[in-house]
């Protein structure tokens, strides 16, 4: 070719390319809204109404005439359910569909740190992208008010601000995906007894200031496309057609342009879901929820019933429009998007995002020296029993069915199909080789349950279990043991962490107490390791030299825990939520609120939810919420502010050094908490209002800012129904948990 015709080549490559690129870009330069405009205008009566109720169990109707794809929604907030039928909650039995089970959302709370969240956001989008759903339900951000409630394993803790920093970051990043977040349950969705249709009551204030804040943070902040209605009323109307919750809040102040979403059966009347708020019905118990009616999804409040209403005028095109407006911009969010996104499914990126988050959430309770006469009596070392060193070990005895028990499936929606899961047991062979001999033994043992979400499964035949020769068995072999790792808590059985109802009690079941407290008696080298995603009574902590909180950690948990038991992880995870000495201890239930009448259940703590309680009832908690130790020490030096007095367009920051005063490189994550000292109103003693989490090597010092404005003073005043900081005193309290204060600074607010 010679360089004349050469040079013709490459112009006229540069032409094609730059036209094919001016297409794209014109293409693109339809606006979001206009494109709504333009579709909304073709559309009929009947393919508007379509696009607002279910099709399927998991799926609503798209426009095929205009080719405009159906949705596709999938649970839950810890991974992307397997493929269910059509018209049933069971497995389609696909064999490509067993995903990245990634851990619970108290888990990743307990990391206190926002880069998790987004890691995790991201992570999952990828694979419900590349699974084709564009509507991931969750995450989940409702208040942990109760240790009963069966779901608060799906919620992110007692601590609204906390919740608040941590939902933004993981919506943000799912959505990146082309997928939208469907942020649950909104609101009020604090208990499973009476779900359906429990009426809650609660002050306007402790509404705003406790239930609404991580809602109003995911939507406005982490930019929410869905939100899901939950099941329960509040002022006496579902929450799925809620004027005040969804017109007057979610989508007048908040200014929500997504859609809402009802919960799987939480839309029960017509005129109701057209007039407050509800834009696409799923799961309702016209029919489809059961098998195979032919037309049941027809028969949704908002589908027939709908449009005969607006064939006969009796109701208006401009509530429909709406209805569908937000429909469309979450089809042009996502499916219809400029940038189709194809996401990634069952990677083992993703696996390691699932065991990074893991490692960082597990929390170390306690890791005390056993006392020295009990360590003289067993003839035994002294010196704390985490992390386990391996080269002084030789037995390690692995006790309790949370060791070896799956805990990806049951729990309800949440349930995974996942593509593997390394047990705590397992995770512990795999890290431990041939350094030291590793033995299992059960310990206790849970009544077997069905398989969940297969069809026709077959109830397990019911066995007695002998839980004194388990027990027995379990202790004498602790007595010959160097180490002793039990592994505990609850499990995704019914009434445990289960969704569709709470637990019973406070205490550990299948008489885990009686056998942790047997197995420090035969071997104080016990570490005592929860599985669960609730707190419970620990009658034994005390006794027990090393406690570690481990939640449930999914497809790589058992990796995750070893690393932190064997000390190649240095736990760094902090409580997001209280753990009571015993139920009456919470508010919930020394009020005797909980769970109602059947009818209405009332709120009467307010605001005083959690360490906010405990705090005013000068109780002390099993553990407090923000608490999680290191395997290394930390020493925050110079806590000063940069001001003695801000006004009200004023920001405060205060700083601090942490020194890692120990061995071991660790993270800490530094707390402030702000106490109002003059205010008119009754505020609790201090609520959580900044964090950081900071990454030392052993020995290394660094300075930590933590910087407020007014916003971080304020209360929900109810008499202006808005917020509001009175002028005066404050004190900034900072520690390395609620009840580990290191320093107190006071400074004023003052008007302009
Ligand atoms: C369930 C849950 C909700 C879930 C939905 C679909 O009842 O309350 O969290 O996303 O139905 O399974």
């Amino acid at each position: 070719m010679n360089s004349h015709t050469f040079k013709f080549y490459k112009l006229s490559n540069l032409l094609i390319f730059m036209f094919f690129t001016f297409a794209l870009l014109a293409q693109k330069s339809v606006p979001l809204e206009q494109r709504i405009d333009e579709t909304l205008k073709q559309l009929t009566l009947d393919e508007k109404v379509a696009l607002l109720h279910a099709q399927s169990k998991f799926s609503s109707a798209g426009v095929p005439r205009l080719g405009i794809p159906e949705n596709w929604m999938s649970d839950g907030p810890h991974g992307i359910r397997n493929e269910v039928l059509w018209d049933e909650w069971y497995a389609a039995g696909w064999t490509n569909d067993s995903c990245i089970a990634f851990p619970a959302l108290t888990c990743l709370a307990a990391t206190w740190n926002p880069e998790m969240a987004a890691l995790y956001g991201n992570a999952i989008g990828q694979e419900a992208r590349y699974r084709n759903k564009n509507v991931l339900l969750g995450p989940g951000v409702n208040i942990y008010r109760t240790p009963l409630n069966g779901r608060n394993f799906e919620y992110m803790g007692e601590d609204p601000y906390l919740a608040a920093q941590m939902v933004v970051p993981y919506v943000w990043n799912v959505q990146k995906n082309g997928v939208a977040a469907c942020v649950k349950h909104y609101a009020l969705n604090n208990q499973e007894v009476d779900r359906g249709h429990i009426n809650v009551i609660v002050d306007e204030r402790a509404l705003h200031e406790i239930y609404l804040p991580a809602f109003k943070a995911a939507v406005q902040q982490g930019g929410a496309w869905a939100i899901m209605g939950a099941y329960n009323q509040y002022k006496n109307q579902h929450a799925c057609h809620n004027q005040y919750l969804l017109n007057d809040i979610l989508k007048r102040d908040w200014a929500f342009d997504g859609v809402v979403i009802s919960d799987w059966g939480g839309a029960h009347n017509t005129e109701q879901a057209i007039i407050n708020g509800l834009d696409m019905e799923f799961g309702s118990w016209t029919d489809g929820m059961r098998a195979n009616k032919s037309n049941a999804y027809d028969l949704y409040y908002l589908a027939n019933p709908y449009l005969e209403l607006l064939r006969n005028g009796k109701t208006d095109v401009k509530t429909l429009d709406d209805k569908v407006r937000r429909v469309l911009r979450l089809i042009f969010r996502t499916n219809m998007a400029d940038e189709r996104h194809f996401g990634s499914f069952g990677t083992s990126e993703h696996a390691a995002v699932g065991r990074k988050i893991a490692e960082e959430g597990i929390v170390l309770l306690k890791n005390t020296n056993i006392n020295a006469k009990i360590a003289k009596t067993n003839k035994t070392s002294a010196l704390p029993v985490l992390p386990v060193d391996l080269s002084s070990t030789k037995t390690i005895l692995v006790v309790g069915e949370n060791a070896v028990k799956r805990m990806t499936i049951g729990g309800g929606s949440s349930s995974l199909k996942a593509k593997y899961e390394i047990s705590p047991l397992q995770g512990i062979k795999n890290r431990v080789g041939n350094a030291a001999e590793v033995i299992y033994v059960k310990g206790y043992e849970s009544p077997a349950t069905k398989e969940p979400d297969v069809k026709n499964a077959k109830n397990p035949d019911k066995k007695n279990i002998d839980y004194a020769a388990l027990r027995a068995e379990a202790v004498a072999a602790a007595r010959n043991a160097d180490v002793v790792l039990f592994f505990g808590g609850l499990n995704k059985n019914e009434h445990q962490d289960c969704e569709g109802g709470d637990r019973e009690t406070y205490d550990l079941p299948y008489q885990q107490n009686e056998l942790i407290t047997e197995l420090l008696k035969a071997n104080p080298r016990t570490a005592v390791v929860m599985i669960s995603g609730n707190a419970v009574a620990m009658p034994w902590a005390k006794t027990a030299s090393a406690i570690l909180e481990a939640w449930y950690g999914g497809t790589e948990t058992g990796n995750a825990i070893a690393a932190v038991l064997f000390g190649d992880v240095n736990p760094s995870g902090k409580l997001p939520f209280s753990f009571y000495e015993k139920l009456t201890d919470a508010a919930a239930h020394s009020l005797g609120d909980y769970p109602g009448d059947g009818t209405n259940v009332e709120y009467k703590d307010g605001i005083f939810v959690g360490y906010r309680w405990l705090e005013k009832q000068k109780i002390a908690p099993a553990f407090a919420f923000g608490h999680g130790l290191s395997y290394t020490t930390f020493r925050y030096d110079k806590i000063t502010a940069d001001k003695t007095s801000i006004s009200e367009n004023d920001k405060i920051t205060f700083n601090l050094t942490v020194t890692n005063t120990g061995k071991f490189d660790g993270a800490e994550v530094v707390q402030l908490y702000i106490s109002d000292k003059q205010s008119s109103i009754e505020r609790p003693a201090k609520e959580l209002k900044a964090f950081k989490k900071v990454f030392l090597k052993a020995g290394e010092t660094q300075n930590v800012s933590l910087t407020i404005d007014k916003t971080a003073l304020s209360f929900y005043d109810v008499t202006r129904h808005d917020w509001t900081a009175e002028q005066g005193t404050f004190e900034a309290l900072i520690g390395s948990s609620s009840a580990d204060i290191r320093a107190k600074i006071s400074f004023e607010l003052k008007n302009n």
